[in-house]
């Protein structure tokens, strides 16, 4: 590639080169790109300039997909001399208000974001404010909401494709910050056109000591949307197996989205062989996809271009989501620990 192309490209830098930062690049099972270093490598616009890490262990790896790229242990350094107009973040939960609020006062006005936004409400709040001060564009990592087929998903619910929801389930593993935050979040991104925002939880304590990080419990809920739809979250035993299911059911059939969200199936309504006059489910359901992972990856790093080059380009998972998100997983703990007390969610 000439000098001249590469210059004409967009300049990006990542921060925190672990496993989602870079090591997912080398799992032969996933589909690429599938890590942070990856996708800005792969995305032909963008031009991965540099990287940087507490710790240089990784360098040697990053290298092997592009071997010029220059290390850092020092991110401010970083920004002021590669002076990159977008930046990944991937490094711990703890670190991200920090780093964060470090790209926005070195001028960055487009940030890629793992998730969580930050370490709580607080942070949460002044990272908020400092994004709507300085007209920044930050795109958290909420990934199914970079998943094409869910949002296909989203358009067919809308347009009614098993009728009215009336009820829904869903599951998760390992942790309700960790994990259920993006069950919440998907949640909230399929439900939104027809049952509005979540107004309220109640939260359980679940008693069966599934596995989770000890700073991060299980916990179960009941999240009620603004026009009345329940919907249960509940935990499962990630040392048993995975598991990210979603049970939909409206009045005119049901969706299941299951394999971990590789599959989305429906089930349609059939007349009843046992009992006449009644009807029931067809457990012959219709594959609305195929069960294959979707590259959620290079739509968020096209999302991320695009909101740069466009003044109303938007975030397909904003920052605000994330801090709803977190208001959730925080409302749920207080009311598991006030005896499944109702907590109410504020979210305008
Ligand atoms: N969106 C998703 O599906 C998803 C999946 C996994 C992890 N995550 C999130 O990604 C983040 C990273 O998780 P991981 O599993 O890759 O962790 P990891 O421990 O594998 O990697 C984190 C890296 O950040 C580096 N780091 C930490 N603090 C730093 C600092 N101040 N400056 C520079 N480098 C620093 C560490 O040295 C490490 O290399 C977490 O916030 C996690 O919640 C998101």
């Amino acid at each position: 590639m000439t000098k001249k192309t590469i210059k004409s490209k967009i300049q990006v830098c990542v921060i925190g080169t672990g496993r989602i930062g870079l090591s997912h690049e080398f799992d032969t099972k996933r589909v690429k790109p599938a890590s942070h270093v990856g996708m800005w490598i792969k995305n032909k616009k963008c031009n991965l300039k540099a990287i940087c890490d507490k710790n240089k262990s990784q360098f040697s790896k990053a290298k092997k997909l592009k071997k010029d790229l220059i290390f850092y242990r020092n991110p401010k350094k970083m920004l002021q001399e590669i002076k990159p107009k977008i930046v990944s973040i991937a490094t711990w939960k703890d670190t991200h208000f920090k780093i964060t609020k470090l790209c926005i006062n070195q001028g960055i006005k487009v940030i890629v974001l793992e998730k969580p936004l930050a370490n709580n409400i607080k942070q949460s709040k002044e990272i908020l404010s400092l994004i709507k001060k300085y007209k920044v564009k930050v795109l958290v990592n909420h990934r199914r909401r970079y998943d094409t087929e869910i949002i296909k998903l989203k358009k067919k619910l809308d347009k009614g494709i098993i009728g009215e929801v009336i009820q829904a389930s869903s599951y998760y593993v390992y942790g309700l910050l960790t994990t259920a935050t993006h069950t919440i979040d998907t949640l909230r991104f399929l439900f939104s056109n027809i049952a509005g925002e979540i107004n309220a939880v109640y939260g359980f304590k679940n008693s069966f000591n599934n596995f989770s990080s000890p700073d991060d419990k299980n916990y179960d809920a009941v999240l009620v949307f603004e026009n009345g739809l329940r919907v249960t979250l509940q935990s499962l035993d990630m040392k048993s197996y995975d598991n990210f299911d979603f049970h939909i059911y409206g009045k005119k059939g049901k969706i299941l989205i299951t394999e971990i969200g590789r599959s989305i199936l429906k089930f349609s309504v059939k007349k009843s062989p046992e009992h006449s006059g009644f009807t029931e489910l067809n457990q012959k359901p219709i594959k609305l996809c195929k069960s294959k992972p979707r590259n959620q990856f290079a739509k968020l790093s096209d999302n991320a271009v695009e909101c740069l080059k466009k003044k109303k380009a938007l975030p397909l998972c904003s920052a605000e989501d994330s801090f709803i998100d977190m208001e959730i997983i925080n409302k749920i703990i207080l009311s598991a620990k006030s005896g499944s007390k109702e907590k109410k969610i504020k979210f305008k």
